[in-house]
């Protein structure tokens, strides 16, 4: 098996979640012995390769992350360049996100599981799972630690049936939390997160309140 992995997040490589996840993944391919190729659409000049690799290969991942309860803006305006092509190639998509609970992610999924389709593919699946927001901020250490269980997922991958299989479905873990961490976890946002988002804001220059109605 030969893959083209796609990371389709904006953030420069050094920065982006996305490729630290995709580095874990590519290490599970290459253990079961299969091939691959990365790239990122970050830089715009790349995207000709990128699309490219797209046309000449038939197993395509493309890795990105949750921006806004669905997919970051420069993917689909790269998504809208790729041509039409048929059934012998097949898309599969690993979303992953900064909210941990599986329910944020479903709306992004859903709209994923459509875009084969426009593009005349087979849709190979989608791996979800949140919980990433620190990554990039972490030793090297500790982000091959939290993005260790990707490995596992890319000698799934290997066996031929995309993310379709019920270890892939597993993998999301909890969809909902209990109601009592929900309520903790509210509460905590709306005392000590409200004051460590203000203080970001104020050190990056803002002068009101982050709730402050602008309009009526
Ligand atoms: C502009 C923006 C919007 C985001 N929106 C969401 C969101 O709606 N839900 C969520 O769970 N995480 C959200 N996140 C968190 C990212 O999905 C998460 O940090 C991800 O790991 C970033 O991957 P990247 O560094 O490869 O871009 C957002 C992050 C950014 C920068």
């Amino acid at each position: 098996m030969h893959v083209v992995i796609i990371n389709g997040s904006p953030r420069v490589q050094k920065y982006s979640n996305t490729d630290k996840i995709i580095a874990s993944f590519v290490k599970g391919l290459s253990k079961k012995g299969a091939s691959f190729e990365t790239y990122a659409i970050s830089n715009r000049k790349s995207w000709e390769i990128i699309r490219d690799a797209y046309i000449k290969n038939e197993e395509i991942l493309i890795a990105l992350p949750l921006y806004v309860e669905c997919i970051p803006g420069l993917l689909l305006e790269f998504l809208e360049t790729l041509p039409r092509k048929n059934e012998h190639t097949r898309i599969s998509f690993l979303l992953q996100s900064g909210f941990a609970e599986g329910c944020q992610l479903r709306c992004g999924e859903e709209f994923l599981a459509k875009l084969p389709e426009y593009l005349g593919v087979r849709y190979g699946g989608c791996l979800v799972k949140g919980d990433n927001f620190g990554i990039r901020l972490l030793n090297e250490e500790k982000q091959e630690q939290i993005t260790k269980p990707y490995q596992a997922m890319g000698e799934l991958f290997t066996e031929g049936d995309g993310f379709l299989r019920e270890e892939a479905k597993k993998f999301t873990g909890p969809e909902y939390f209990p109601l009592p961490v929900r309520l903790i976890m509210q509460l905590v946002f709306k005392t000590f997160g409200k004051k460590m988002f203000q203080k970001a804001a104020a050190s990056w220059g803002c002068a009101v309140p982050l709730d402050k109605k602008i309009w009526g």
